[in-house]
């Protein structure tokens, strides 16, 4: 069985394919963690890793169970002990998961093991998203009740696995029985405490247009933490992170992750303590939190998603890349080709008529688009960013017929329409801001923040959130509408809600992410073929927590693919490529002005979600016929990209040699018959020197033929730019893998390539 209890020893082990988990009730019902790393046989009792380890790190200064006061044993001192779920106020003196204050003021909370129970299924979180399993898969969770030792606050630890995955979803429900109000300062989602200090950690930052951009440093002593306090995940920071030894790599090496589904405040921490152990949290962000457990409520904590594995990094990202795509992303789109799309943002911004998104569509589909996203702009009298937020009805100046008529014709071509929305926000100057004034959060007797000109609604209320889902529902029901793009472009300030009372009011935040799981959920139930696209100024909340309702998200509002390598690498780490929205953008860039050729943004717009956002009006023919080329490539290898394993060749963060800089990747079908391998130099080259690069993932007893599309110029005045296609050969996967693909830089500004790579008999 993957989860045993040993009654002898009282230990709880769980075993997935590769790894092994295990606990132990110890003396007065303290819970103690054990080990988690690589797989160990079955019943192997690991008890004397907490005798030796916990007796040789006790100091005077440590505090121990009064029930072993007389006897004086340190090996149940809280603080030398592994903790499986720490608690405030016994000693323990890293992060705890819990702090919170019983009605007496008291905040200590002394947990000792109730009752246990195994059961053969994955339960839902109640209003969270959740890891969930297929129903040709077999779950398991076991769930360790816990009763705090003076009062009746209990905690259920929910471990829950997967057949077939290397993966430890944990979280936690926290029950008040005391019969009176139990005040939770701090819920995270779990501990992981570690006996091992030679880590490095490999965290995710960034900013506005350069999201999720990696650090990787040693940890040292102290505690390193990232956090978000802008209400969504936020585009400076991430709820994933990653603990590595330090010569590990993509293909060597232990490695811990974890990464949050959540897509609000949250807080990841790593601390390396004195008696060198790491102890990694990760949960809601007590910074912004507080939450009145009334007598017989119970909270639920976000679930986290811990994975182990001694083969690498890369190994990790592809464990993260299946849970994710196949047991958190949710619908028909997670399996079926998505379409292939064009957005009208970067082409027009907010100026545009039904005659201009029709010509565009038609334009697009000479080079295989399949679906129009209208983006911010179609509704109320938005001809700027500073109005008509909440007022989703079509603006008749600009779609004279409405949205029934722009429908038809989009679906006259062939094609799909798909529209922006911004749920969750509402202008000062709107029907819906003049209708409803304290819709918008503020605090009493303050002027808000605004920010965008814009203001938050307050979706913590059922009746907004229905509001707001009815009158978007009016509008995606009203004609065949197959995609629609959620946005948020702002930041949270002045969190406060009218229906909240004083004390509940650092509920807030919690309670907004929970409003928006809710709106999601009410449109996924009305409408659930369609393909929602999540997006937040760009790529700010881009987690495990939103992709349960949307399985594609956009990136960032980054789009030249030179910054797209760094941004889409970062992401990597934890997230499938189908979950990233990418798309070709102009040339030059209207951000940078690089000046990338059709193959480049292809390439990189290929390592994602596939799509466009030009107008084509601006294209010359040759481009076109490129753009063509590279839908049409896309569409073919769909499934290695979006299904099968992806691996980081050479990384973009590497200054490499004196040559150049080089980014390379590739996709490995499941089967391993067929890959794709992208390769694109990152500086400008005058001198076409040969290097090797190893392949990854291919069968190295199977044959391939490889084929390859290149950037090349012609030398005319102007260069023309084309590519060029050729055959390479035929090799061996041992040969790929082992002594490298010889590839001849070429000449010029971020030359690129890619490769397919076809098995032969
Ligand atoms: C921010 C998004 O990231 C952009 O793609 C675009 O949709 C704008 N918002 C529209 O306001």
């Amino acid at each position: 069985m993957p989860i045993t209890f040993n009654k002898q020893n009282m230990t709880f082990t769980i075993n997935t394919e590769n790894t092994t988990y295990q606990m132990a009730v110890v003396e007065y019902g303290l819970l103690t963690h054990l080990y988690y790393g690589q797989r160990v046989k079955n019943g192997t009792d690991l008890t004397y890793l907490l005798n030796r380890y916990a007796a040789a790190r006790a100091s005077t200064y440590n505090e121990i169970p009064y029930e072993e006061f007389e006897k004086g044993a340190a090996r149940l001192c809280p603080q030398a002990r592994f903790q499986e779920y720490s608690t405030f106020g016994i000693g323990d003196r890293r992060t705890p998961c819990l702090i919170g204050r019983f009605a007496n003021g008291g905040g200590t909370i002394d947990l000792r093991y109730h009752s246990h129970k195994i059961i053969h299924s994955k339960p839902a979180l109640m209003g969270l998203p959740s890891v969930y399993a297929n129903e040709n898969e077999k779950a398991h969770t076991l769930i360790i009740k816990m009763k705090d030792k003076a009062e009746k606050l209990f905690v259920e630890l929910y471990y829950s696995i997967i057949d077939g995955h290397d993966m430890i979803m944990r979280s936690q429900k926290i029950i008040n029985k005391t019969g009176k109000p139990f005040f939770i300062n701090s819920a995270l989602s779990f501990n992981l405490d570690i006996r091992r200090s030679d880590l490095d950690l490999i965290s995710l930052y960034g900013k506005s247009n350069n999201e999720r951009y990696m650090d990787r440093a040693p940890l040292k002593h102290g505690k390193f933490s990232t956090d978000s306090t802008a209400g969504a995940t936020s585009n400076f920071s991430s709820p994933a992170f990653m603990v590595c030894e330090h010569n590990a790599d993509e293909e060597h090496g232990e490695c811990y992750g974890a990464v949050l589904m959540y897509s609000g405040n949250f807080v990841a921490s790593a601390e390396l303590d004195y008696n060198d152990r790491v102890r990694l949290t990760m949960g809601i962000n007590p910074t912004t939190f507080n939450w009145k457990l009334k007598n017989n409520e119970e909270f639920t904590t976000p679930e986290v998603i811990l994975g182990y594995t001694d083969k690498g990094i890369g190994q990790l990202s592809r464990n993260y890349h299946d849970i994710i795509r196949y047991n958190v992303c949710r619908g028909k789109w997670k399996k079926e080709q998505r379409p292939v799309l064009t957005n009208n943002w970067e082409a027009t911004v907010f100026e545009f008529n039904t005659d201009k998104l029709v010509e565009i569509a038609k334009d697009a589909k000479a080079f295989g688009v399949d679906m129009l996203v209208v983006d911010d702009g179609w509704f109320g009298h938005r001809d700027w960013d500073n109005t008509s937020l909440g007022d989703w009805y079509v603006d008749k100046k600009k779609l004279p017929g409405g949205m029934e008529d722009l429908c038809k014709r989009i679906n006259d071509l062939d094609m799909k329409l798909g529209l922006w929305f911004e749920p969750e926000m509402i202008s000062e100057d709107s029907d819906l801001y003049r209708a409803h004034p304290d819709w918008a959060i503020k605090v009493p007797n303050r002027a808000p923040m605004r920010s965008r000109w814009q203001y938050v609604l307050d979706i913590t209320r059922q009746e907004v959130r229905d509001y707001i889902i009815d009158m978007i529902s009016k509008v995606i029901g009203c004609c065949p509408i197959a995609y629609i793009k959620w946005d948020m472009n702002r930041n949270i300030t002045d969190a406060y809600s009218l229906n909240l009372k004083a004390d509940e009011q650092g509920e807030f935040y919690h309670r907004y992410v929970l409003g928006v799981y809710d709106m999601f959920e009410q449109i996924i139930e009305r409408f659930p073929n369609l393909l929602i696209e999540s997006c937040c100024g760009g790529g700010g909340r881009f987690d495990a927590g939103i992709m349960y309702y949307s399985p594609q998200i956009w990136t960032s509002d980054n789009t030249d693919p030179i910054h797209r390598l760094k941004i889409q690498y970062g992401t990597s780490l934890f997230y499938p490529i189908s979950t990233m929205g990418a798309h070709v953008a102009y040339a030059p860039n209207i951000n940078t002005y690089h000046n990338a050729t059709v193959l480049q943004r292809g390439v990189v717009a290929m390592a994602g979600t596939f799509g466009y956002e030009l107008d084509p009006m601006h294209e010359t023919e040759e481009s076109m016929a490129q753009m063509l080329k590279m839908t049409q490539l896309y569409k073919k290898h769909y499934f290695t990209i979006n299904h099968g394993d992806y691996y980081r060749v050479l990384s973009p963060y590497d200054q490499q040699t004196v040559i150049t800089r080089i980014d390379a990747w590739q996709f490995v079908s499941k089967d391993k018959k067929s890959a794709l391998l992208s390769i694109v130099q990152m500086d400008n080259v005058n001198d076409p020197n040969e290097i090797f690069i190893k392949l990854k993932g291919l069968d190295p007893n199977k044959n391939y033929k490889l084929f390859a599309y290149s950037d090349g110029l012609e030398n005319t005045r102007p260069f023309k730019s084309i590519i060029k296609e050729e055959e390479l050969g035929v090799f061996s996967g041992e040969v790929l893998m082992k002594a490298g693909l010889h590839y001849s830089l070429i000449r010029g500004d971020n030359r690129t390539s890619l490769i397919e790579i076809d098995e032969v008999e």
